[in-house]
């Protein structure tokens, strides 16, 4: 492993721990602020669908995109991280359930609706989905306003009908009548990509970086998003359930529509390798202080679960 990618994995540890230190404390049992209670069920299946060892690669980018601009955005970048992984867990707890992909593992667990029931699982998705604005809204993210408006309003457009949530409605849409490849391209940039663009953006937004530092990210984030789904249906056609944590080998046999299934695996590993030269391009006007993202993009081409 080069220097760089060991650098890389201490970092992505690193962010995962104070990731999952900083959920594990906004999901306490305590009732915070102006809430009447927290019911102990509830509270139970989100935290199960949460803490519960993903690679907190959202988090991660967040964190590094907000280094970018100095060291003093960590405690605001954490809480935003935080939040961010809170939708994405959300996102899989609704996305496992029988409705939907309707899978039993994740993170080598039981999913939310096997280990709890359905209608708990659908609550604590809508939960965790609210919670994270919360914790960004929150007088404990020590930041401006309009800063936090500018955050709560990127979010919303990354998670809702624009991005993650009309992605996946365009998914599952896409089970029976097969789009071409523009139109996986587009459900892919939005049912995954969305929120990774945001996680890229955030760190800008945060820092009160320039429109365009805040566009490098962005664009950087929509180009590591289409690589990050693109390995991800790679996976399931090559990888087992032991390693993904997930079934695997499902994609085909439910239907999905995917740039694998569309022109093969060779290809799918060629655009890997070009989308990993064009974020490493995106990312040059930073210099040295970009290295650790460029190695991201090449984490997610490569990565083996
Ligand atoms: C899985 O995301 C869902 C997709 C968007 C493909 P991750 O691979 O980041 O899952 P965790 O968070 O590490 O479990
Ligand atoms: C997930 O896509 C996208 C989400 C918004 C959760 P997949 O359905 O391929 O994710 P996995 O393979 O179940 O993690
Ligand atoms: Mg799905
Ligand atoms: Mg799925
Ligand atoms: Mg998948």
């Amino acid at each position: 492993m080069s220097d760089m990618a060991l650098l890389f994995q201490e970092r992505l540890g690193e962010a995962a721990r104070s990731v999952e230190a900083t959920l594990r404390d906004l999901l306490s049992a305590d009732a915070a602020g102006d809430e009447i209670a927290r019911p102990e069920h509830l509270l139970a299946a989100m935290r199960y669908g949460v803490l519960n060892g993903g690679k907190r690669l959202r988090p991660f980018l967040v964190l590094e995109s907000a280094a970018l601009f100095g060291d003093g955005h960590r405690p605001a970048a954490l809480r935003v991280g935080a939040a961010l992984e809170c939708v994405h867990c959300y996102s899989l707890v609704h996305d496992d359930l029988p409705a939907m992909d309707d899978d039993d593992l994740r993170r080598g667990q039981p999913t939310v609706h096997v280990a709890f029931d359905e209608a708990t699982a659908i609550l604590a998705g809508d939960g965790l989905l609210t919670f994270a604005f919360d914790v960004v809204a929150a007088p404990e993210t020590a930041l401006a306003d309009r800063t936090k408006v500018a955050l709560v309003l990127a979010l919303a457009r990354a998670a809702g009908l624009g991005g993650m949530a009309g992605g996946q409605a365009l998914d599952l849409a896409a089970e029976r009548v097969a789009p071409g490849e523009a139109g996986v391209v587009r459900l892919q940039a939005m049912k995954t990509g969305a929120l990774i663009r945001f996680a890229c953006e955030a760190g800008a937004i945060l820092a009160e970086a320039s429109a365009a530092e805040r566009l490098v990210l962005r664009r950087y984030g929509e180009t590591i998003g289409l690589a990050f789904q693109l390995a991800d249906d790679l996976l399931d056609l090559t990888a087992d359930a032991a390693t993904m944590g997930k079934a695997t080998g499902k994609d085909a046999g439910r239907g999905k529509a995917t740039l694998v299934a569309l022109k093969g695996a060779a290809w799918a590993e060629q655009r890997l390798r070009a989308l990993v030269g064009e974020a490493e391009a995106l990312l040059a006007p930073f210099g040295p202080r970009g290295a650790v993202l460029a190695e991201a993009a090449r984490f997610i081409a490569n990565r083996r679960n």
